[in-house]
């Protein structure tokens, strides 16, 4: 057999060997495959009658960049392709620079790797470097969209795009199952009426419901001589289609058995139906598609995970501003408004919606540091005298060292705010005596909320003021101690301002 026509295949995994064996051999290749990279690299020892290597990253015994080492000792003419996943994009690419000549991305298309093989034979042949460099541009391109999706949303739909993209078909939805594992809700769609999105079916009327509850995939070539699933079918009136589920990652816990009902094990189905070209649809589709479902059912995971850390993050910070001020013998209603107010001020202010939103989850935190603070002192109910007023100011500096540890975004804005809310425009503040536009805008926000909410409440150290007197203190302490321009913004959304403080009164004194 003519040296250039063989291949190799190495994966762990055998449904992308078969996949990649059933591509390959239509293509007019040999192919053999191993299941690891030891394997492999016996059979290239044995043999040097391979051309290409299509190896994946990640296996047992040997992995793929030791075996693309190893193998070009042996054959230094077989050109490695590494095959990789979104997860292991990073690795691939460092595999690039060891020596793989490309990298295909799982879920295949089968355009891209007939790209992939032709490109390894004429580099083999002809060695041409710019046009892999070309190719490997376009790759990047693509995979850094991909890296980059952090709404599910955003996820769901990419996913069933890319679904219909690789199997040519038009027409497609996704549908999720409900946390209790009873019914599906159309999330995205292709295809479908538009107002059908957030229907929602049963999982026992549908075939989504049957793939979801069976845990199988499902490939009919004609739903007329199919009556069961056509007594089923919802929405799907093409002849041919394919619906495969997006399987969660058993954890420990569902093997013991007692968990097993509680979390559903699909959490969603992907339908596809309606072919480009007016055929049915293969094996090899429900191959890939199920290759494509495991990825997105991945992605999903990870990006729940992601969301469901924020909301715990954000659900800390409010605990945490709730513990100061009862602390000090203040309502959780001041904190609350004082983020309120802080993300009407930063709008206005031109910040980003985005920028607003952290700031209004940091800066209930800007008197964290008053835990540290004794309680005879904080809770004094009078004048403090200077030395006792020395160790107050202590607060914004012991906050800014309880939370500059912190990497996430949130608490990082939280830590700059205990600094700097006390800050000065015109430089007499503490800690730092930072001047004007030194001072972090996110501080010099905190400042005006802080005092304006500070003096319209009772404090075991004085009485409410009332708002004349407060707007007259702001007249006069602009450009002084509050920054001149964000005074204005405060007096031009005075509306919005007032509106926030009847919305979270204090509580009637007992
Ligand atoms: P806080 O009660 O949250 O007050 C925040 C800021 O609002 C104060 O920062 C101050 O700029 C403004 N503010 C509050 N009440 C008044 C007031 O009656 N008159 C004026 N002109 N401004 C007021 P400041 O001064 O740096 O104080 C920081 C913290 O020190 C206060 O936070 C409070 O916890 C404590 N503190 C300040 N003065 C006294 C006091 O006389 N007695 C007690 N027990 N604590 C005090
Ligand atoms: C790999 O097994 O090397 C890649 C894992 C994946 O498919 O994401
Ligand atoms: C975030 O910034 O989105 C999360 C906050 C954190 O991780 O501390
Ligand atoms: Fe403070
Ligand atoms: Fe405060």
């Amino acid at each position: 057999m003519p040296k250039e026509d063989c291949i190799l295949v190495v994966d762990d995994e055998v449904v992308i060997r078969e996949l990649m064996s059933d591509i390959l051999t239509d293509e007019g290749f040999t192919v053999f495959s191993a299941p690891n990279g030891r394997k492999a690299l016996e059979m290239i020892r044995e043999t040097n009658k391979f051309v290409v290597l299509f190896t994946d990253i990640m296996m047992p015994e040997m992995d793929g960049i030791e075996l693309i080492r190893e193998a070009r000792k042996v054959a230094p003419s077989l050109v490695p392709i590494v095959m990789t996943g979104y997860a292991t994009l990073e690795t691939a690419r460092a595999a690039v620079k060891e020596g793989a000549y490309d990298y295909v991305l799982k879920p295949f298309n089968l355009s891209e790797i007939k790209m992939a093989v032709s490109n390894a034979l004429e580099r083999s042949r002809l060695s041409n470097e710019n046009a892999r460099l070309l190719e490997i541009t376009e790759l990047f391109n693509i995979s850094e969209s991909i890296a980059s999706i952090r709404s599910e949303e955003k996820l769901l739909e990419f996913v069933l795009g890319a679904a219909l993209e690789k199997v040519q078909a038009t027409r497609g939805s996704l549908m999720l199952v409900s946390a209790d594992g009873r019914t599906l809700e159309l999330a995205t769609c292709t295809g479908l009426p538009e107002n059908l999105l957030r229907t929602k079916v049963d999982l026992e009327s549908s075939i989504s419901g049957w793939v979801a509850k069976q845990v199988q995939p499902l490939l009919v070539q004609d739903i007329r001589t199919n009556p069961t699933v056509d007594k089923m079918s919802w929405q799907l009136t093409e002849n041919s289609f394919v619906s495969v589920p997006l399987e969660r990652k058993a954890s420990p816990i569902d093997e013991t058995n007692i968990m097993e009902s509680a979390i559903p094990r699909v959490i969603a189905v992907l339908n596809v139906t309606e072919k480009r070209d007016g055929t049915t649809f293969t094996e090899r589709d429900l191959k890939i598609l199920s290759i494509v479902a495991n990825h997105a059912a991945a992605a999903l995971e990870n990006v729940r995970l992601l969301r469901d850390v924020e909301d715990a993050q954000r659900e800390m910070v409010f605990t945490l501003g709730e513990i100061v001020e009862t602390r000090s013998r203040e309502t959780g209603y001041h904190v609350k408004r004082v983020a309120e107010y802080s993300k009407v001020l930063a709008l206005k202010c031109g910040l980003s919606l985005a920028d607003a939103e952290v700031l209004r989850m940091a800066s209930p935190l800007h008197d964290v540091g008053k835990v540290g603070i004794p309680d005879a002192i904080l809770n004094k109910p009078g004048k403090l005298t200077p030395e006792e007023f020395e160790i107050i100011k202590t607060h914004s500096q012991m906050g800014y060292d309880m939370l500059k540890v912190s990497k996430g975004r949130i608490l990082q804005a939280a830590a700059i705010i205990a600094q700097q809310h006390h800050e000065k425009f015109e430089g007499s503040g503490y800690p730092l005596g930072l001047k004007g536009k030194d001072i972090h805008i996110f501080g010099r926000i905190v400042c005006v909320a802080d005092v304006f909410d500070a003096l319209g409440v009772k404090r075991v150290y004085k009485e409410a003021w009332e708002l004349d007197r407060i707007l007259d203190l702001f007249k006069q302490e602009r450009g002084k101690h509050f920054d001149p321009e964000i005074v204005d913004v405060f007096f031009d959304s005075i509306e919005d301002i007032l509106q926030i403080r009847t919305a979270f009164p204090e509580p009637l004194e007992d």
